[in-house]
């Protein structure tokens, strides 16, 4: 019998037509076969409230080029347009919640920097269509910044990124006085694991509370990220 007519096969070339699947060696080395719209929807709307509330957090641990994240993010960009789309500031102050609450990780490095991509085009096409030349290229780089720091190539089950093996580290985003943004970073194994987390900057190198963050930041304007290194 040819390998190709083996049931599998006649499946992955459908997952392949449907742009489910990359190709073999993805699907046989990292299970790489996406979901398609029809259950992203159905399964998202088991939670539909916390889809459509701005700042609510998801975190998809193999998110591939993003199918879930992106409907999440869709929803969100709804609620944002219907409740603050005629007031420039006020929707992007919104769009940047809506985008910095939105967590993925996958051990493909590819898929990471699509899944980035993909968000930003949704976000931009929305940005763009409502404010049109009135767009502001820093609330642009503020969404960049925070998809860099939110969609992160690694492995979900080492907690490591693949190749380097440095731990993932995720960013907390808190909306501060309006238009201010607190950053706060933790390792993801221990959020996950709920062990110690020991502070990198914890003078007396003492182990410290569970939640403690390695790094504590200082309030940034939401329309300054990404503006210098440092933040
Ligand atoms: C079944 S696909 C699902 C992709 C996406 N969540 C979707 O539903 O369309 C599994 C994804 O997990 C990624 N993956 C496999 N092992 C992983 C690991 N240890 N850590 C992070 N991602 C992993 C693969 O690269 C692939 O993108």
């Amino acid at each position: 019998m040819n390998i190709n007519d083996l049931p599998e096969m006649t499946q992955l070339k459908e997952l392949k037509e449907k742009g489910q699947v990359k190709s073999k060696q993805r699907v046989a080395d990292h299970g790489e076969v996406f979901t398609n719209q029809r259950e992203v929807d159905a399964m998202l709307d088991l939670v539909k409230q916390e889809t459509e509330r701005i700042d609510s957090r998801f975190l998809e641990p193999a998110c591939g080029d993003g199918n879930f994240l992106a409907e999440v993010l869709k929803r969100k960009l709804t609620v944002v347009e219907n409740r603050y789309g005629k007031s420039q500031l006020e929707f992007e102050r919104y769009l940047v919640v809506a985008v910095s609450s939105i967590y993925g990780v996958d051990i493909l490095e590819d898929n990471a920097i699509e899944c980035r991509a993909r968000l930003f085009k949704l976000m931009d096409e929305k940005y763009t269509s409502l404010f049109k030349d009135k767009c502001k290229d820093e609330c642009r780089r503020s969404i960049n910044f925070l998809l860099k720091r939110n969609i992160l190539w690694g492995d979900a089950l080492y907690f490591t990124n693949p190749v380097t093996r440095e731990p993932i580290v995720f960013s907390e985003w808190s909306a501060v006085n309006g238009t201010m943004l607190k950053r706060r970073d933790y390792v993801f194994r221990f959020l996950v694991e709920k062990t110690h987390q020991f502070s990198l900057f914890n003078d007396e190198g003492q182990a410290a509370a569970i939640d403690e963050p390695v790094r504590d930041f200082p309030l940034i304007h939401f329309l300054k990220l990404g503006e210098d290194d440092a933040n």
